[in-house]
């Protein structure tokens, strides 16, 4: 479901085959389709839209300035985990009565700006945490608002790094001590604990454990009869990067909405990769063809793990398509990086047509987790976002220069 697509044999963004955009910038480059990312949006407030939920795009799928704007001019709020996305939230004008703000390390300077520009809120992640939050608020004269994230322990099946709710992963709070924390709620004069949040992990492509959780966090409340003002169900939602089928946006309201219908509070969404995952690809090119002694076939394109992690870091799969298509799928080839590292591939083992040098490869579902997770390891400058919008091709991020790599190094004169 997005607007990458063959035509007459030539992959497109929307309309501009992509050819013609590497004709014109150079690859390595992250290309967006501003449609693709608009439908993926609506395509949660519309299945969701019998309870209004505010839906905070999670930054840190994507952060790049134009991407979070776009939604955030779409009605979107923007969920963060760091004084920096703050700060990106902000330039934007996203309205801060919008933002929520999860992490389970925000420092005491963090904390006192989100209160001091008013953050929605804080969705405290440990005692120590509240009681930071507590003595800045108390600091500044001001009250903040919280939501204790829950651990509800439950497990969905996905990647072991990427599974936030269980017990013994350092996110939330379990359901005693977040019982302890309502009773004791005096005792934070300055926070309005106005909610609960929580977030079991990401790439879930099946209902059942948002359902097991949120069924376990309606029990807590109810138990308890905490009066709240607002439940974030996180993020989370999984997109298919192989054939294998995930849930749709539908298929996820379908059955949380009635879960929460009649209910007092509002519902806050926090998905990330669902919005952004399929409206971006990665751009490369073939550098060279090489064969090992035991006829292995390594493809070696001018972009790796410090581009895109996700394939090193949780052997992740990539679709990857050539810009031109071919007939059949016939050699194997290991898609690797120039990084001076084994573990530096986009794609082990995979079918292909023949490759040579200077044939281009889209790397498909890059558009969440991608150039957020990139890095200059090997001094490699970071690469430029590309958007097709409304029939044009605009550069949404400059590529960096070399220069960029030394930006705030110093020579101390203490060297000889
Ligand atoms: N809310 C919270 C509190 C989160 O921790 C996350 C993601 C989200 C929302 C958004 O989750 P999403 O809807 O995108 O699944 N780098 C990994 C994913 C890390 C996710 C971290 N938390 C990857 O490339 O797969």
């Amino acid at each position: 479901m997005h607007e990458f697509h063959y035509k007459d044999g030539v992959l497109q963004c929307e309309d501009i085959p992509i050819a013609k955009i590497v004709g014109e910038y150079p690859t390595p480059f992250y290309l967006y389709s501003y449609r693709t990312l608009m439908d993926h949006f609506f395509k949660i407030k519309d299945a969701f839209k019998d309870v209004n939920p505010l839906i905070c795009f999670s930054m840190k799928a994507n952060s790049n300035l134009n991407i979070c704007k776009a939604l955030v001019n779409a009605g979107a709020g923007l969920d963060i985990v760091s004084g920096g996305e703050l700060y990106k939230a902000l330039k934007i004008g996203c309205p801060p009565n919008r933002i929520v703000y999860a992490s389970v390390g925000k420092t005491e300077e963090e904390i006192k700006v989100a209160i001091g520009k008013g953050i929605l809120s804080f969705n405290v992640e440990s005692v120590p945490e509240l009681i930071m939050i507590n003595s800045v608020a108390k600091s500044l004269r001001k009250k903040a608002h919280a939501a204790i994230r829950l651990n509800p322990d439950v497990k969905p099946n996905t990647h072991d790094y990427i599974t936030t709710g269980t017990k013994e992963k350092k996110f939330g709070i379990d359901f005693k001590r977040a019982e302890d924390i309502f009773d004791n709620a005096n005792k934070y004069s300055h926070v309005a604990l106005k909610g609960v949040h929580v977030h079991i992990g990401s790439q879930i492509t099946e209902v059942a454990p948002f359902v097991a959780s949120l069924k376990k966090v309606m029990e807590f409340l109810e138990k308890s009869n905490i009066p709240i003002e607002w439940l974030n169900i996180g993020g989370g939602f999984g997109i298919e990067y192989t054939k294998e089928k995930a849930a749709t946006a539908n298929d996820f309201a379908k059955e949380i909405i009635p879960l929460i219908k009649g209910k007092t509070y509002k519902l806050i969404l926090e998905p990330g990769r669902f919005v952004v995952g399929s409206s971006g690809i990665l751009v490369c090119k073939v550098l060279y063809i090489k064969t090992s002694s035991n006829d292995k076939k390594f493809a070696i394109v001018n972009a790796g793990m410090n581009d895109l992690l996700r394939p090193s870091l949780y052997n992740a799969h990539h679709e990857i398509f050539p810009l031109v298509k071919r007939d059949a799928n016939n050699y194997k080839y290991d898609i690797v990086g120039p990084i001076c590292e084994s573990g530096d591939y986009l794609a082990l083992d995979r079918e292909l047509p023949e490759l040579v040098a200077g044939d281009h490869l889209a790397v498909m579902n890059a558009g969440a987790y991608g150039f957020s997770m990139s890095s200059n390891y090997n001094s490699r400058p970071k690469l430029a976002e590309i958007m097709v919008i409304n029939g044009e091709i605009r550069v949404i991020r400059l590529a960096e220069k070399y220069r960029d790599l030394i930006r705030g190094e110093k020579i101390i004169k203490d060297l000889k």
